[in-house]
């Protein structure tokens, strides 16, 4: 897939966005700085079970896209230790630079990559499991699809991924609302269901796709949408 040339530049745009709003000095910069750190409990509250829920082991090759400060991912690899460390990509410098900042063990770095999500610098199949928390309320649904096509180059068969992001509450006035909280620092977000965002997968191509359920999600107040989708392991013929 081709991305046009509107959605490289609106890429380009949040990206200073965020560069700025990671970097600032206003109470909503520093915000958004510890929602991004140390309240990642509350902001992503479910992703603490995911070890137990999905049985990770140490076969883990995982990726988080849009990884920020890297909080899931540092939490999610101290459970599991995988032979493998995780691998972080964003298109932030500043996010990248906090993330290092935020390494407390020296002896295992994550792999963290500055670049898009929607030309990922990974080779096909190098995973097995695929995160995208908080990202694609950014993306158009041509960079929705785009993005999801790459998740499934990008993991391995067998492998799952998992997309969560802020939905719809079903009342327009709420929404509105919820979607001007959301543009404090970066503008024009996209709330989806988990029907809209089940729907993108399948028709990148994904065979297995189901609502993650994933609740509750402490802060901010705001519905979260989210699907669990992967690809059938080698060899496997569904029923006919
Ligand atoms: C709201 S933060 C979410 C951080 C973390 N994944 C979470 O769930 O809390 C979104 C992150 O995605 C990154 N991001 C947004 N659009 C991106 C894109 N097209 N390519 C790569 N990173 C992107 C931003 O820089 C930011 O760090």
């Amino acid at each position: 897939m081709t991305n046009a040339p509107t959605s490289r530049t609106a890429e380009a745009a949040r990206q200073v966005e965020y560069e700025r709003w990671l970097a600032g000095v206003s109470p909503a910069s520093f915000g958004f700085r510890w929602f991004m750190g140390p309240g990642q409990w509350f902001a992503n509250t479910p992703l603490m079970r995911l070890k137990t829920n999905l049985k990770l082991d140490e076969s883990t090759r995982m990726l988080d896209l849009g990884c920020g400060r890297g909080t899931v991912m540092r939490m999610l690899d101290d459970q599991i230790r995988s032979d493998t460390p995780p691998v972080g990509l964003d298109f932030s410098r500043e996010a990248l630079r906090l993330a290092r900042g935020d390494e407390s063990n020296p002896a295992r770095h994550a792999g963290l990559v500055q670049g898009s999500a929607a030309a990922l610098p990974f080779r096909d199949g190098a995973f097995n499991l695929v995160l995208c928390g908080h990202l694609v309320k950014h993306l158009d649904d041509v960079d929705l699809l785009g993005l999801l096509l790459e998740i499934r180059r990008v993991l391995e068969p067998g492998g799952l991924a998992l997309m969560w992001e802020f939905g719809p509450t079903g009342n327009p006035r709420l929404d509105a609302w919820n979607a001007r909280v959301l543009s404090t620092g970066v503008r024009h977000p996209r709330l989806r269901s988990t029907d809209t965002l089940k729907r993108f997968a399948r028709d990148a191509g994904f065979p297995f796709v189901r609502d993650a359920n994933l609740r509750p999600f402490l802060l901010p107040p705001i519905p979260r949408a989210s699907i669990l989708f992967g690809l059938p392991p080698e060899g496997f013929h569904g029923p006919d």
